[in-house]
Formats: structure tokens, sequence, C-alpha cells
């Protein structure tokens, strides 16, 4: 849900809100499959839904992954078994795999592409973002929840909400006369889903 100027309570909890994240991202990801199916019936609502969806995964996807990349194994890693290294490793590895994949078919829908072919992408990009986010529900949010300490937690939130509000600052100059940004900083473009 949109909620502009607002920063979601979930971000003080910051492992249920990577949780939480991951029910948004497969929403959209679930989008960008069934999108196609109305192209012909609805072509203007399809085509909203499947930009609507990238927008999320350029701004919300985008961010979840550094929240765990950047804020979270990092924080992990130093008191961690070999195999559970190795399992973080995976993880990211796994990342680059979907930010390949996702290139694929931002490529596909630049041209308009919504053919075999894009299914094919969109399908190969949602079961391996399903099998990414079982074992991060699974395995990693445990291993989060038994590491981590209150004052890395909150630490973590505080570094989740610069990241959003640097990224709502970013949006909000690139859509606002540069005037009107400096005096308004809460304004975000309409769409923008800063605050999920
Ligand atoms: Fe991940
Ligand atoms: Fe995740």
């Amino acid at each position: 849900m949109i909620q502009i100027g607002v920063q979601p309570a979930t971000i003080d909890a910051p492992v249920d809100h990577l949780v939480a994240c991951h029910r948004r991202i497969e929403q959209r990801l679930d989008t960008l499959v069934a999108a196609v199916a109305h192209l012909e019936s609805d072509k203007a609502a399809a085509l909203a839904a499947i930009a609507s969806s990238l927008h999320f995964m350029d701004t919300n996807g985008a961010m979840h992954t550094q929240d765990e990349e950047i804020s979270l194994f990092p924080r992990l890693r130093s008191r961690l078994s070999d195999p559970e290294a190795e399992f973080i490793d995976s993880l990211e590895a796994q990342h680059l795999e979907a930010e390949a994949i996702y290139a694929e078919l931002k490529q596909l829908i630049s041209e308009q592409r919504f053919d075999a072919k894009y299914l094919e992408c969109a399908n190969r990009l949602r079961t391996l973002y399903r099998a990414h986010i079982l074992r991060e529900d699974e395995t990693l949010i445990a291993l989060a929840r038994r590491t981590l300490e209150e004052s890395e937690l909150l630490q973590i939130s505080r570094e989740m909400r610069e990241r959003r509000e640097s990224a709502s600052t970013r949006a909000t100059n690139r859509y606002m006369p540069k005037q009107a940004a400096q005096s308004t900083p809460e304004a975000i473009a309409p769409g923008s889903a800063v605050s999920e």
C-alpha cells in the first residue's frame, strides 16, 4: 500500500519486514506472468500492471536485495558455521542469477515482446525467486533471529529506513520542479511505493 510520507512500522522489526517484502515480491512476479493473458482483452490494464510490477522490482525489490546484502549478510557471516556461510554465498549467487533474468525480461518488455519467450522468461524468474524466497524464509530468517542482537537489529532498521528515505528523495527530485522538491521532501511520484 502506498503511504506517502509515512514510514512503515515493520521497518522497526527488520526481519519481519524482509518476510513481508517476500510476499510482495511474489505478488509482482505473479502479475508479470499473469498479465500477458489479459493483453488482448484489456491491453492498457495489462501493460499498466506490468509497468507497476517493474516499478516495484526496480525500487522496493532492489532495496530488499540491498537490505540483505549490505545490512544483513555481513552481520551474520562472521558468526556462522562454514556450511551456513556457504548458504549465504549461495543466496548471493541467486541474487545475481535473478538480476540477469530480470534484465532479460525488461529487455523483452522494452521491445513489447509479449510472446512465448516473454512467458518463459517471466516463469523462469518466478521459479527462481520462489525457490530463493523459500530458502530465505525457512533458513535465513531463522539464522537472523538466532544470531542478531537487539543493537544490530536497531542498526539494520536504521539502514533500511535511510535507504528508503534517500530513494524517496531521489524520486522527488526526479519528478518535481527543483524548488518544489526542496520545500516538500515528503512528496513522491504517484505510483512510487517507497514506503513498502
Ligand atoms: Fe534474497
Ligand atoms: Fe529476500
